[in-house]
């Protein structure tokens, strides 16, 4: 019930002989050409989530800033800009990686935060769109370019997410105007003759249920009024959240329809058909990808079972930084009787656990494991921890042909930036 769930979400997992293929190509032989672990991204799931979001609602002023914090390879950038999606940025260099995946400036929406002028000069020079986050940046920012139009993050007070240290609203956060400043943000615009052209917020990442986010967006949007004069567009940013386990997901029709809704009801009040955002990230990439890792140890202590692999959290942090779940599967023996292990990287810490008591079929060394979901903030938030390399990237085209679009670091790599006397 379980696997086939995820095998029809991934549409590309195929099992044959209790083993798991990927279009037919065995797990086995992409890591004997790729090396392992590896990074493998489904062409046609990521296009398929690319249109959900361009699907999301009828409202026809309506923008998809793919967050591209969550996969930034250049590759998946390319294909979001077919698919019609523009993208946000939160540096100079995602800036530079979507204009080098041939992003139009106004395409792209720079939401800054606790930036120093020269990265407002960066996105000044090339004409592309910045909110900032704070009283203070928007003082700095008008300051350096007066007569400019600039959106405000606001917090609106509400806030969600998987984990508190990604919830990026509400009392917590570092992110965002509080709505008590609104006033304010209007004495300074007026000082610098800055034009609050758009407003925008984040309520955090991977929320499940929209509740939230719909009570966060009515809170904008009343906000935003204040600003109606000059206001060409409100973001409502990103979050949405996909099933890593048992299913759950997002009501993405009722979140589509809910947002028609608000979207219609602002425009007719204020007779202005203005530009409505959402940020997505982890949605548009998340599915598409499988992690590949080799077990190379299983050593059975008194307590548990643990099965060693190469695939530690400089490759996969977010177990480690969040207790986040991934799906995980043993390409062997798929449909096997699952006992109890802890999957583990090679890592020099404790905490290098990909998941912990977690039922797994029987599993012996040469196994290879599939960590599912794994395209946000997977390879992203990849470091050379242990001065380990980080893994190839490959995408799966929806031809069938792998194709490799980052390989995998080399020792070079990992001496390149140290001054050798
Ligand atoms: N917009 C802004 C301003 C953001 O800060 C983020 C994510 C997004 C959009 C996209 O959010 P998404 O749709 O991907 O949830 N590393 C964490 C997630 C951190 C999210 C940071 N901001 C994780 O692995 O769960």
């Amino acid at each position: 019930m379980k696997l086939n769930h995820l095998l029809s979400k991934t549409q590309i997992l195929k099992q044959e002989n209790n083993a798991l293929l990927f279009n037919n190509k065995q797990a086995k032989q992409l890591l004997e050409h790729y090396g392992s672990p590896l990074y493998i991204y489904m062409e046609d799931v990521f296009r398929k989530c690319c249109q959900d979001m361009k699907n999301l609602v009828t409202y026809p002023h309506f923008k998809i800033s793919y967050a591209v914090k969550a996969n930034n390879n250049i590759n998946l950038l390319k294909i979001a800009r077919e698919e019609g999606l523009s993208v946000d940025a939160i540096s100079p260099g995602e800036i530079f990686l979507e204009q080098a995946a041939g992003f139009d400036a106004s395409e792209i929406f720079f939401v800054s935060n606790n930036v120093d002028v020269s990265e407002f000069k960066f996105a000044m020079e090339r004409g592309i769109q910045i909110s900032v986050d704070s009283l203070s940046q928007l003082d700095l920012f008008g300051r350096h370019f007066p007569n400019s139009k600039i959106a405000v993050r606001i917090n609106p007070g509400i806030g969600d997410g998987h984990h508190d240290k990604v919830i990026t609203a509400g009392d917590k956060t570092k992110f965002g105007i509080h709505a008590t400043e609104l006033q304010e943000i209007k004495n300074i615009a007026a000082k610098y003759n800055l034009s609050i052209n758009g407003v925008n917020m984040h309520v955090g990442s991977n929320f499940l249920t929209i509740a939230n986010f719909i009570a966060a967006s009515k809170v904008l949007l009343s906000n935003a009024e204040m600003f109606i004069d000059t206001l060409e567009f409100v973001d409502i940013g990103g979050g949405i959240g996909i099933s890593y386990k048992d299913g759950q997901e997002v009501d993405l029709k009722l979140l589509g329809q809910t947002l028609d809704e608000l979207f219609y009801a602002f425009a007719n009040k204020h007779n202005k058909m203005i530009t409505f955002c959402i940020e997505p990230g982890r949605y548009v990439c998340a599915q598409s990808s499988i992690l590949l890792a080799t077990v190379h140890s299983i050593k059975t202590t008194p307590f548990t079972t643990f099965v060693g692999t190469d695939a530690g959290f400089n490759v996969l942090m977010r177990p480690m930084a969040y207790d986040s779940y991934h799906e995980i599967l043993n390409c062997n023996n798929v449909r096997g009787e699952q006992t109890p292990v802890s999957i583990c990287g090679n890592i020099c810490e404790t905490g290098d656990l990909l998941a912990q008591e977690r039922p797994l079929t029987a599993t012996k060394e040469g196994d290879i494991l599939a960590i599912l979901d794994a395209g946000a903030y997977g390879y992203s938030m990849a470091s050379n921890y242990n001065a380990r390399l980080r893994p190839a990237e490959v995408l799966l085209k929806t031809d069938g042909k792998a194709k490799l679009i980052r390989r995998r670091d080399t020792l070079a790599d990992i001496l390149a930036n140290q001054i050798l006397d």
